[in-house]
């Protein structure tokens, strides 16, 4: 059954000019792009999205990259979307990462690890209409 997930291409693939790179091997990797656009964060934009991660030790720091400059979100579409999106990704920290896995080929640290992807279907459900209303997702 097709399955939807969010993703952001991070502030740092998106400066690099890694972004058309990134968005390749997602197509490649058979999902289809839903909807897309180029968004550039607030601080308090990045602490609401990651406000599960409030009470930890890298929250001030992630929060200030994730609102340091532009970023590419989207909703991907597939298959096992979630899961497979995820492993697409690789190991949060890119030094951990598999082989041919994006945070591998273009991660700079764990911090700036180039994507993010929904770990599970209730964050999909609350990420996608953090950025996206149903008509932007009416294609
Ligand atoms: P994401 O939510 O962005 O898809 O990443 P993830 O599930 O692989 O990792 P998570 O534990 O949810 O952490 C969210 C983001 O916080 C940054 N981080 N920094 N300095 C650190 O030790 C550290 N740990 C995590 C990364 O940008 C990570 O993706
Ligand atoms: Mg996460």
């Amino acid at each position: 059954m097709t399955e939807r997930t969010f993703s952001i291409i991070k502030p740092d693939a998106v400066r690099q000019g890694k972004a058309g790179k990134i968005l390749a091997r997602i197509e490649e990797s058979g999902f289809t792009i839903l909807s897309l656009r180029m968004v550039q964060m607030s601080k308090k934009n990045a602490e609401s999205f990651y406000a599960m991660h409030r009470e930890r030790p890298f929250f001030g720091s992630l929060t200030d990259f994730m609102s340091s400059g532009p970023a590419i979100v989207m909703v991907l579409e597939k298959a096992n979307a979630i899961a497979d999106l995820r492993k697409l990704m690789g190991a949060t920290d890119p030094a951990k990462a598999d082989e041919k896995t994006l945070r591998k080929d273009f991660a700079t640290s764990v911090e700036e690890n180039a994507i993010h992807g929904s770990d599970s279907p209730e964050s999909a459900a609350t990420e996608i209409p953090f950025f996206f209303t149903t008509l932007q997702l009416q294609v």
